[in-house]
């Protein structure tokens, strides 16, 4: 065995009860996911925590727990409830993809979570490190975890060279995941190395002189904390992206908004929106033909302009320009055009009786169309 081998078992004989220590001194112990800790609500909790931070995660897991107590109760949902419950929490498909595995969880396990690793894996969206995680958290199974935080940790503290999404790189972070996780006390382990690199060990600032880690860490020893992971070789560099869309908020006498579903692959698939355009032509002329039941309460095609909605996504930046007309309802064969519509009383919705998922900057629409109505009726 060559002698960097040696360091690299030594060094990971060492981070599992560095970890496991450091989660018992300093780590949360109260998140609510960590109290009865059943595979499903771990699931759930898991699958919350990919993409969003423990503090936001907390209350949208209240309230999915609330709505939908097992298993059972998600797969016999409707998928609008779920997109509801997620609304604001962006990455969608993770709700979808929660539905569709409930429902193969009732299918094919009889409504028992699986507690085998490939049964869990087989589901929709549940990956490698996310089963292994959910196991490891809640199944009483030793498995190795390694998603984007803890592939940070492991490149730092074992000096890991190379693009982390490189096939041999990622194989040796696995096989260095592995030896890390300890036999005894892997679940406290899972939850820390996650922690840490959520916390301690993030991306810009490590705080290296807080870190249980350091007296092992390759990277601090070498000053080299900034430059590890390698970041992703770019193929060519590109401007964040920016979209511009105008929106129609077509209201009702009743004060309902006019909602269309979002097709259900891409952003927001399957959430209700509102008809969008690339310009206030596009949008007058698909009022006009399509919407053309429309019976406009307002002279002309001249829409009301509400200040302009900045959202941030991933991978670029929308601007929304809505664009408000008054109307008296619309002849239902005038929307043939393939697409799901209907009626959205605002107030209703923003005090929880409608139950549908929309999009979070649709939302502050239609709060902003709800107060502007009950300003003017008042
Ligand atoms: N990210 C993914 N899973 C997590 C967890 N259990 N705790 C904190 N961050 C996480
Ligand atoms: Fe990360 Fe610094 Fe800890 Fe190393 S010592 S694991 S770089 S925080």
């Amino acid at each position: 065995m060559s002698t960097l081998r040696e360091r690299e078992l030594r060094r990971a004989t060492f981070v599992g009860p560095a970890l496991v220590a450091w989660h018992a001194r300093s780590g949360r112990h109260d998140l609510p996911w960590q109290q009865q800790r059943t595979l499903y609500r771990v699931w759930v909790s898991e699958i919350m925590l990919q993409q969003t931070q423990v503090a936001t995660a907390i209350p949208y897991f209240e309230r999915f727990m609330a709505r939908f107590p097992d298993v059972a109760a998600l797969a016999a949902a409707p998928l609008d409830d779920v997109l509801h419950l997620w609304t604001g929490l962006g990455y969608y498909a993770r709700a979808r993809n929660l539905h569709r595995a409930a429902q193969q969880v009732v299918a094919l396990h009889g409504g028992r979570m699986p507690s085998g690793f490939a049964d869990l894996h087989a589901l929709p969206g549940i990956g490698r490190s996310t089963a292994g995680a959910i196991l490891a958290l809640a199944g009483g199974q030793r498995h190795p975890i390694l998603d984007g935080n803890v592939k940070r940790v492991l490149a730092r503290v074992f000096g890991i060279e190379g693009p982390l999404a490189a096939r041999d790189v990622e194989a040796r972070l696995w096989a260095l995941a592995d030896a890390c996780t300890p036999a005894t006390g892997f679940a406290t382990y899972t939850q820390a190395i996650m922690d840490l690199g959520a916390t301690v060990c993030g991306r810009t600032r490590p705080a290296c002189l807080l870190c249980p880690l350091q007296p092992e860490c390759s990277a601090a020893a070498s000053g080299r904390q900034h430059e590890l992971p390698q970041p992703k070789p770019r193929t060519a560099r590109r401007l964040r992206r920016r979209r511009e869309v105008h929106m129609l908020v077509a209201v009702n006498g009743a004060g309902a908004v006019l909602l269309e579903q979002r097709p259900s692959q891409g952003i927001w698939g399957g959430l209700w929106s509102l008809p969008e355009f690339d310009s206030d032509a596009a949008l007058a002329g698909h009022a006009r033909s399509v919407l053309r039941g429309l019976a406009l309460r307002q002279a002309g095609w001249q829409p009301r302009v509400l200040g302009r909605i900045e959202h941030a996504f991933t991978h670029f930046d929308l601007t929304i320009h809505p664009r408000v007309v008054d109307c008296d309802g619309l002849d239902e064969a005038a929307l043939a055009d393939g697409r799901a519509y209907r009626w959205c009383d605002p107030a209703a919705w923003c005090e929880g009786r409608e139950t549908l998922g929309l999009p979070a900057p649709v939302k502050a629409l239609l709060a902003a169309v709800a107060a502007e109505r009950a300003a003017a009726i008042s």
